[in-house]
């Protein structure tokens, strides 16, 4: 065999046998992962069983969190990697889960930024001095950002060690919109009126504003791929406050450029594309419209019926959710009715099953233990 010919074969022997999950930042190798149903589901290949994590999995309804958040500070906690893989690694000490993710919040991009953010117990994220006007987006800083959120990068590679190929390692973002309501209200609102005004009032910064936090996003979700993320998901929490129109105008385009544009920028760079999930609470209004933004998976709140959604996505997008929070503090055979019920509905194929938004903090470990058994023994 010539030379030329011996190149060749070890060209595509390499093609086949380097994995995804074996390259991250710096391209290290990284253990190979064991349970890949998450990615597989993803992906809409055969799973040998339905995937299971949950929304705030590692929280305050852990009392080992509690615990480790007595002695430090809520960002303290997201900014020291080895304190942030102690939280990530938690819940998948008690439980059969089938993903992690790494412990964060979406408003450390907003910090970036250059905008104060504290955690005040029993209030939520407080933003001391928000963005009122639109003189107020000059005291935002982009350049740099993304230097300024590398410890997140450190505590993904530094998980994805710990974790010893589990499972496979989430990454995560809050959306444009979401953000820029943070922002404004100065943190969490009832009805986000501030930054909705700002819709009408000034269309044009509003714009500047949501593209502006679409390159921020853009760059940190790449830095996370780098880092060794297995798997991505956006995070649209506040789509809730928005009407159907409002979310085509002020939710969608963002969305779609934040995924077309990351993969766009690691085809280029030859960074294997990983799968990535859209999760836009109260949006089920728009289903159809966010299965044609190249997301691969959609998240579901619980006000969604999985039959419905299923018809308007159409068949080659995975649905990720959606049991009512609420009904984690049903007895547990109710509890697990509920779940195969859910399960059964969804169906083994292109499913994920999650809640339909995050963890409440009284909620009972034994409800946890109850959700994933009987995800797992549904189908
Ligand atoms: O899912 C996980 O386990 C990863 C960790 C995670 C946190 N926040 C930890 C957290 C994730 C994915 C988030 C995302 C996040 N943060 C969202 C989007 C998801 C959603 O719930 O809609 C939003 C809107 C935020 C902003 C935020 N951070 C709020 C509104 C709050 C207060 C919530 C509350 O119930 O009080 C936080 C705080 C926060 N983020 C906590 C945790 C574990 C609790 C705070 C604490 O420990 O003191």
């Amino acid at each position: 065999m010539s030379v030329g010919l011996r190149l060749l074969g070890l060209c595509i022997f390499l093609l086949k046998n380097v994995k995804t999950d074996q390259i991250g930042f710096e391209f290290q190798p990284f253990p190979v992962l064991k349970n890949d149903n998450l990615l597989r589901a993803a992906r809409g290949e055969v799973v040998d069983r339905v995937p299971v994590w949950v929304m705030r999995q590692a929280g305050r309804y852990l009392p080992e969190f509690q615990e480790l958040r007595k002695l430090h500070d809520f960002f303290t906690v997201c900014r020291t990697p080895e304190l942030a893989c102690e939280v990530t690694m938690q819940p998948l000490r008690r439980f059969d889960l089938d993903a992690s993710i790494i412990f964060s919040d979406i408003l450390v991009i907003p910090q970036a930024l250059g905008l104060t953010v504290e955690m005040h117990a029993g209030v939520g994220p407080v933003l001391p001095q928000p963005i009122v006007v639109p003189e107020d987006l000059k005291r935002l800083t982009p350049d740099g950002a993304l230097s300024r959120l590398s410890y997140v990068g450190d505590a993904i590679t530094m998980m994805r060690h710990k974790l010893e190929g589990r499972v496979p390692l989430i990454g995560f973002t809050g959306a444009p919109w979401t953000l820029m309501g943070y922002m404004i209200e100065g943190g969490g609102s009832k009805t986000m009126s501030k930054a909705k005004a700002w819709l009408n009032e000034h269309p044009e910064d509003s714009k500047l504003f949501l593209n502006l936090l679409t390159d921020a996003i853009v760059d940190y979700l790449e830095m996370q791929v780098k880092a060794g993320a297995q798997m991505l998901q956006v995070f649209e929490s506040s789509a809730e406050h928005l009407s159907k129109e409002q979310f085509l105008e002020w939710g969608v385009p963002y969305l779609k450029r934040i995924r077309d544009e990351l993969v766009d920028r690691l085809t280029k760079k030859a960074i294997p594309v990983v799968p990535m999930t859209l999760f836009a609470k109260g949006a089920g209004h728009s289903l159809k419209e966010q299965s044609e933004l190249g997301y691969d998976v959609i998240g579901l709140d619980w006000t969604v019926d999985p039959l419905e959604a299923r018809n308007l996505v159409g068949p080659n997008i995975t649905l990720q959710g959606n049991l009512d929070p609420q009904d984690m503090y049903r007895d547990p055979e109710e509890l697990r009715n509920l779940t195969t019920e859910m399960v059964h509905k969804f169906g083994k194929s292109r499913y994920i099953a999650n809640l339909g938004h995050g963890i409440t903090p009284q909620t009972p470990i034994t409800s946890m233990e109850v959700l994933v058994e009987a995800v797992h023994k549904a189908l």
